[in-house]
């Protein structure tokens, strides 16, 4: 997952584009570099690392050009050095690509047998080479790259400039996102809307197999046969999407603190606060009566609420579900009933995994909702019915408030289920929607807890293995304060059942390993409370994330204590999410690793 951009301008174009690429860094950060036309020449500029030291590569050279391409690297093919960095050029092609192009080696020896010559091992290469290799066969450029799409398997999207040609640009798209940015007498390309968000708020996004060629007043849409279309023209919030970390020292740390806040937004869109009952937006056509079962699928953080939904779904709806991670269900071909409803999750919208389980559902013809938080993502456009979290922006790499947020709107959904499946009574409703109401107060005292949270982090900070319980509905939240540890310290962390701990993980504990416990005070608390005296007896240092009542009936082994407050089990996911994200947080900042932009990872996983 990279990000790239493309601008025909009328204003120098190095720092414009260097403006986009910061906007896009969360898609990828292991090197960066532009293209641009001068005086009709490609003049190349690139640097391994972040978008930092192609900065400063600029300010001692700045090349003067009104037209270029950008590009900001997750390493797939060739390791992340300068050499690999894209643009890559192949005669007198540039091109800057996010994706995977599975045939590349074949078109590769078959081009190094007509005598091309490579000088990197990136798939991108050959794609430019093979685009350069048709023009010189009398090809224009618009006939050289639809030849060449149609040669490549795999996910692209590519933005391609030509020596001599200041005024045209080709972009294409087929598994990997593109949007069309139209300026006045300027025309852009760009991964997504908030790359493009500082030069206009009207764009066009390309479908799977799209190509269009522009020009700073025109732009010419095309499918994969070559055949001109049309595709709409959207109006971004675009001065939404310029964010900034505010007075915080990291997006993440801004992303915690807002929770409060956009829970509470979502929560307006999907309840009547007076009424105490959930109202689902109009769009949210969903009928849960006669289901037989819900699959829900997603990712990484995006997985966990599913795995939390499964457990309001089926206790509150008596709806069976099926919940699996996107990247073994899009394989699996699990066996769905036509007409049936399946799900999936992703804050993104772009996220590969997903997408293709979302394109299996379909096929299999299920209707698929998709809880999303960038409603103009590919995974919107694509499905039958868009449940939108609104968490806004998501800019730090490790998921928190949009997290927080599907929760949220899943909750909901559950609800909405139950009372449709004739299994909820109004009173009940009104009970559980009154503790949803309760979450953004709830969440502003839990927040109030960071400074202890921080001292306990430090403690855990350096830590070989560190290990997470809970148990039913909190099981999930294990997995997910497990997993924002490890991507965001580097510690090795795994979040278990606490029942399974018997069955192997306990061999792991030894003298002073972290084990953080996730316990409201609910129907499973004592056998959690038993469970933490087991590994405390085996010298576990263990820090309880519980409430008071917790609190005070957990007796003297835990070695730390985290309060938050008292509410209902329903609720207990979305509020015990907070707590393990600042342990992660601070326990990475402790350690100095780069919290918004941890290593080896993006925030969009466009890729498989
Ligand atoms: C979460 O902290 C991770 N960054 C990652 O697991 C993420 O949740 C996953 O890649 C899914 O992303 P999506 O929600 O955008 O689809």
């Amino acid at each position: 997952m990279c990000g790239i951009v493309g601008i025909l301008g009328q204003e120098p174009v190095a720092w414009k584009l260097v403006d986009a690429l910061k906007r896009l860094e969360y898609r990828g950060y292991d090197s960066a570099g532009i293209a641009v036309l001068a005086d009709g020449h490609i003049e190349r500029i690139r640097a391994s690392g972040k978008l930092q030291a192609l900065s400063e590569k600029l300010r001692s050279s700045e090349p003067i050009a009104t037209s270029g391409i950008g590009h900001t690297r997750w390493a797939t093919h060739g390791a992340p050095t300068e050499t690999n960095a894209h643009p890559h050029l192949g005669g007198t092609v540039a091109i800057v690509h996010n994706g995977i192009i599975e045939n590349f080696k074949e078109l590769k020896e078959e081009l190094a047998g007509k005598g091309t010559t490579f000088t990197t091992e990136t798939d991108t290469e050959v794609v430019a080479h093979m685009i350069d290799y048709e023009m010189k066969q009398g090809k224009s450029p618009r006939e050289a790259t639809q030849v060449t799409l149609q040669r490549l398997e795999g996910a692209f999207a590519f933005a391609i400039m030509f020596e001599g040609e200041d005024d045209l640009m080709i972009g294409a798209r087929r598994g990997s996102p593109l949007a069309i940015g139209h300026g006045s007498h300027e025309m852009y390309l760009g991964s997504d809307a908030i790359a493009l968000a500082p030069f206009t708020n009207q764009v066009t996004y390309l479908e799977d197999g799209d190509y269009v060629v522009i020009t700073r007043n025109s732009f010419e849409l095309h499918n994969d046969k070559g055949e001109k279309i049309t595709r709409p023209l959207n109006f971004t919030q675009a001065s939404a999407l310029l964010v900034d970390k505010g007075n915080h020292r990291h997006f993440m740390a801004k992303e915690i603190a807002e929770q409060p806040d956009v829970v509470g937004h979502t929560l307006a869109e999907y309840v009547d606060f007076d009424e105490r009952t959930v109202r689902l937006p109009s769009e949210v056509e969903l009928d849960f009566t006669d289901l037989d079962r819900l699959t829900i699928t997603a990712c990484g953080t995006a997985s966990y609420a599913g795995l939390v939904g499964k457990y309001w779904f089926e206790r509150y709806a008596r709806l069976p579900v099926e919940v699996d991670i996107a990247s073994e269900f899009r394989y699996r071909e699990a066996p769905l009933t036509k007409g049936g409803l399946s799900m999936v999750i992703s804050q993104s919208g772009e996220t590969a995994d997903t997408l293709a389980a979302l394109r299996y559902c379909k096929s299999e013809g299920q209707r698929v909702a998709a809880v999303v938080n960038v409603p103009e993502s590919t995974i919107s456009r694509e499905s039958d019915v868009v449940v939108r979290t609104y968490a806004g922006p998501e800019i730090g790499v490790a998921s928190t408030k949009a997290f927080t947020c599907q929760l949220t709107v899943l909750a909901c959904l559950a609800i909405a289920a139950a009372r449709a499946r004739g299994v909820m009574s109004l009173e009940q409703e009104h009970e559980l929607v009154g503790q949803l109401v309760k979450l953004p107060r709830n969440l502003v005292k839990t927040l109030e807890q960071e400074d202890h949270i921080d001292r306990i982090a430090r403690h855990i900070a350096g830590k070989r293995d560190v290990l997470y319980l809970g148990r039913g509905i909190n099981f999930p939240i294990a997995m997910e304060g497990a997993l924002k540890l490890k991507e965001l310290s580097y510690i090795h962390a795994e979040g278990y059942a606490a029942g399974e701990l018997k069955h192997g993980p306990i061999a792991l504990i030894e003298e002073g390993v972290p084990v953080v416990v996730i316990a409201p005070r609910d129907e499973l608390f004592e056998k959690t409370v038993s469970n933490m005296e087991e590994v405390a007896a085996r010298g576990a240092r263990i820090v309880l994330i519980t409430d008071r009542a917790g609190a005070a009936a957990s007796g003297a082994d835990a070695f730390e204590t985290i309060t938050v407050p008292q509410a209902d089990p329903f609720v207990a996911p979305v509020l015990y999410s907070v707590p393990v994200q600042l342990l992660a947080y601070h326990a990475a900042v402790f350690m100095g690793t780069d919290v918004d932009q941890p290593r080896n990872l993006a925030k969009s996983v466009t890729v498989e």
